[in-house]
C-alpha cells in the first residue's frame, strides 16, 4: 500500500488545474445504461472511483474506451443487470446503476451497501423512491431486487431527508418512466445539476434541477449524448484550503467559485483573501494570520460536509476556538485523532468538534480512514514541522486525480512511496 511523506513548511506558490468531478463523473457513467446508444464524456477524472464505476458499467454489459481524456460508453446490450457486492462495497456509489437499471431493463440486483468509515449511508430513500415509481422491490442475501417488468410509472415522491445520489438515482429512473415525475426535497448540489445536463442532452424533458422541486417528464428512448463534466469543487476546495493553511498564493484553473460560495466567505472571514482575477480561475493569499470560524455543514448550498475535514485542519492553525458542527453524516470525524497525533487540540463531543488553536502541529505517522480525511492530513501535515508519512493513501486515489504531483508543482515536499 502506498504511502505519502510530505515535510511541512512551504508556502505554496503557483498554478493548479482542477479536474473533472468525481461526483459528477460517477452518476454521468451510471446514465449512459440508459441508452444503447454511445455516450462521450468529456473531463471524467482518472481516479479510483471512476475505475471503479467504469468495471461495474463493464460488468453489467457496456463497452467503456477511453480516449484523448474523454470516455466513451456504450451500453448497447445489458447482460447482467446487477451491482456485485464485490464493486459495491469498494465503492458504494454503485448503487447509482440502480434506478438506469430497473428503468431500462425492468430489473436490477444491487448489493446492500455495508456500513463506511464515516457513518452507516443506507439506501432506504433511493429504494423508497423507485418503489413510489412503482418497482416491486425486495430483498434477500445482501442484495436489493427491484423490478419493475411493465416499465415505470411517473409519480409524485418527496424525500424525507435530502440526499444527493438518491435524487441522481430517482431523476435517472425517471427519465424514462411513462408520464410525469415531480420530486421533491431534492438536493441541489452542481452534481445533481450537472447529470441533469447531461439527461437533457439525452433527450430527457427535466426542469428544476438546482432547486428543491424537479420535474420529469418521462419520454420512451433517451439517446446518445456528448457531455463535459463539471469541475471538482472539492478538490478546488481542498486546494484553497492548502493556500491557506500554508499562507500561500496559488491561483486554480478551471473551477466555479459559484459552486464554493459557503466555503469562500468562511475562508475569508478566518483571514484568507480569495478572489476571482479570471472567468473559471481563483486566487487564494494568505498575508496575515488566521482566526477561528465555526462551520456547520449543510446540504448545498451551505458549506459542504466534504470540505468540513480539511476546514478543521485548517482550523488548528487558526487563533481562538472553533466549533465544527457535522450535520450530515453521523461519524464523520475520524480525522480529528489523527490531527490529534500531530499536536493539533481537537475535543469530539457528538456531532461537534471543538479545535483551539493555534497548535504547532509536527509531522507524525497518521493513517487515512476515508477520502475527504486523508486529504485533511495532507494538509495538516503541509503545515507542520518536519515529516509527516500517511498510510493508506488508496483512500486519497478514490477521489483525488495525482494530488501529490498537483502540490508538488506549487513547491510542496511531497513524494508517494510505493
Ligand atoms: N441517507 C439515508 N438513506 C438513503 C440515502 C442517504 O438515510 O437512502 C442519509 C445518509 O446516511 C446521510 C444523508 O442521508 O446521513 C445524506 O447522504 P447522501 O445520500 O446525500 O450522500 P450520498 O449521496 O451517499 C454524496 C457524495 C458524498 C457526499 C454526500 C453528501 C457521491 C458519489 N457521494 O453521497 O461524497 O459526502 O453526497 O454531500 O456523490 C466524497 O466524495 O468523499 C463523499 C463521501
Amino acid at each position: 500500500m502506498d504511502k505519502f511523506s510530505i515535510t511541512g513548511g512551504v508556502r505554496l506558490e503557483g498554478e493548479i488545474a482542477i479536474s473533472g468531478a468525481k461526483n459528477s463523473a460517477l452518476p454521468a457513467l451510471a446514465a449512459c445504461l440508459l441508452t444503447a446508444d454511445r455516450v462521450t464524456l468529456h473531463r471524467i477524472p482518472p481516479v479510483r472511483d471512476v475505475g471503479t464505476m467504469q468495471k461495474l458499467l463493464a460488468h453489467i454489459g457496456a463497452s467503456v474506451t477511453h480516449a484523448d481524456g474523454r470516455v466513451i460508453v456504450e451500453a448497447g446490450a445489458i447482460r447482467a443487470p446487477e451491482a456485485p457486492y464485490e464493486l459495491v462495497k469498494t465503492m458504494r456509489a454503485s448503487s447509482l446503476v440502480l434506478g438506469p437499471l430497473v428503468a431500462r431493463c425492468g430489473r436490477a440486483r444491487v448489493s446492500l451497501p455495508g456500513g463506511c468509515a464515516i457513518g452507516a449511508r443506507p439506501i432506504n430513500l433511493h429504494v423508497a423512491g423507485l418503489e413510489r415509481l412503482g418497482a416491486r422491490v425486495t430483498q434477500e442475501h445482501g442484495y436489493i431486487e427491484a423490478e419493475a417488468p411493465n416499465g415505470l410509472e411517473g409519480a409524485m415522491f418527496a424525500f424525507d431527508r435530502i440526499s444527493v445520489t438518491g435524487t441522481e438515482d430517482l431523476l435517472m429512473a425517471a427519465a424514462l418512466a411513462r408520464g410525469e415525475t415531480i420530486i421533491d426535497n431534492a438536493a441541489r448540489e452542481p452534481e445533481v445539476v450537472d447529470v441533469a445536463a447531461l439527461l437533457i442532452r439525452m433527450g430527457a424533458d427535466i426542469e428544476g434541477a438546482g432547486t428543491s422541486t424537479i420535474r420529469i417528464r418521462g419520454v420512451a428512448e433517451l439517446h446518445g449524448a456528448e457531455h463535459e463534466i463539471i469541475p471538482d469543487r472539492i478538490e478546488a476546495g481542498t486546494f484553497l484550503v492548502a493556500g491557506a493553511i500554508t499562507g500561500g498564493d496559488l491561483l486554480l484553473r478551471n473551477c466555479v467559485a459559484e459552486h464554493l460560495r459557503a466555503l469562500i466567505a468562511k475562508l475569508n472571514q478566518a483571514g484568507a483573501e480569495v478572489t476571482e482575477p479570471a472567468p473559471d480561475t481563483l486566487r487564494i493569499r494568505r498575508p496575515g494570520k488566521l482566526r477561528s470560524v465555526d462551520v456547520t455543514t449543510e446540504e448545498h448550498p451551505g458549506f459542504a460536509t466534504d470540505l468540513q475535514a480539511q476546514f478543521m485542519a485548517l482550523m488548528t492553525q487558526a487563533e481562538g476556538i472553533a466549533i465544527i458542527t457535522e450535520t450530515i453524516f453521523e461519524n464523520r470525524f475520524m480525522h480529528a485523532l489523527e490531527l490529534a497525533r500531530m499536536g493539533a487540540n481537537i475535543r469530539v463531543d457528538g456531532r461537534q468538534a471543538i479545535v483551539a488553536g493555534v497548535s504547532r502541529l509536527s509531522g507524525a505517522q497518521v493513517i487515512a480512514s476515508d477520502l475527504r480525511a486523508s486529504a485533511s492530513l495532507v494538509l495538516a501535515a503541509l503545515a507542520a514541522e518536519g515529516e509527516t508519512i500517511i498510510d493508506r493513501v488508496y483512500h486519497i486515489d478514490r477521489g483525488y486525480e495525482k494530488i501529490e504531483a498537483k502540490l508538488a508543482r506549487t513547491g510542496a515536499r511531497i513524494r508517494r512511496i510505493p
